[in-house]
């Protein structure tokens, strides 16, 4: 099967020298990767700017903003069997972006922001109804229970799973080796998972999403 896998922050520049973006390493996102060529599946992984090492047999794209990702995503979508969201994709962008270092004095106390585009509803609005063919896995980065607002983004962005993590909590998140997640399915379901390393959780996603593409998902679409 075919592992399309985003990672990273992105960012946002304001200038050559100034950006929004935020703390994500790339190690979650660069796990799942080395999972699925692990397991002997193809693997591309499109990165936001982070300081990894591209795992062994993985295809790497890089990007910056936001919308590079999403033109990565859409490039390399069609022939991916699943698509495994784990960037930390800025919502936000500064309206205005200069293409020279700006001086104080040029800039303004406020910053005028406009919204990104979300990629996995960009993507879900994409596929229409050849979806059948491909996994949707999104994550959910939360800061106290995430298990709520994971089944709402289920449902609402119409992934075929949601990984919830509280990246408050000890040992889970942000730049860790170890990660605490959930699964929570678009039935409602939810499978707590323990504190394990991101490629222990990233394995268990990979056997997750390749269940799903070859029983469950394609009996409960028939
Ligand atoms: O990289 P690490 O340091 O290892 O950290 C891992 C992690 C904390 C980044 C990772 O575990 C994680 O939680 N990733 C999701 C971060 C996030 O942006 O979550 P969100 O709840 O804001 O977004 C929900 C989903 O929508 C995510 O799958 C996200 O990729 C996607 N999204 C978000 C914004 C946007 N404009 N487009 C999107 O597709």
């Amino acid at each position: 099967m075919r592992f399309l896998v985003t990672a990273g922050p992105t960012r946002e520049h304001i200038d050559p020298v100034r950006f929004l973006s935020n703390p994500s390493t790339g190690k979650m996102g660069f796990a799942v990767a080395r999972a699925a060529a692990k397991a002997g599946h193809e693997a591309v992984l499109v990165a936001g700017p982070v300081a990894l090492k591209t795992p062994r047999g993985v295809r790497r794209i890089d990007v910056v903003s936001a919308r590079d990702m999403l033109a990565a995503v859409m490039d390399e979508l069609p022939a991916a069997d699943v698509l495994v969201m784990t960037a930390a994709v800025a919502d936000w962008r500064p309206a205005r972006t200069a293409s020279r270092k700006l001086k104080k004095g040029e800039m303004k106390p406020v910053l005028e922001l406009v919204r990104n585009p979300d990629i996995l509803r960009t993507v879900k609005k994409s596929l229409g109804a050849s979806r059948a063919k491909k996994v949707i896995v999104g994550f959910a980065a939360e800061t106290g229970e995430p298990t709520a607002e994971a089944s709402r983004k289920c449902r609402e962005k119409g992934l075929d799973l949601v990984v919830a993590n509280d990246v408050t909590a000890k040992g889970a998140g942000f730049g860790t080796d170890t990660n605490v997640a959930s699964f929570v399915s678009p039935d409602g379901s939810i499978e707590r998972l323990p504190l394990m390393s991101k490629d222990a959780l990233a394995a268990r996603i990979v056997k997750r999403a390749v269940l799903w593409y070859t029983v469950d998902g394609m009996k409960s679409r028939a």
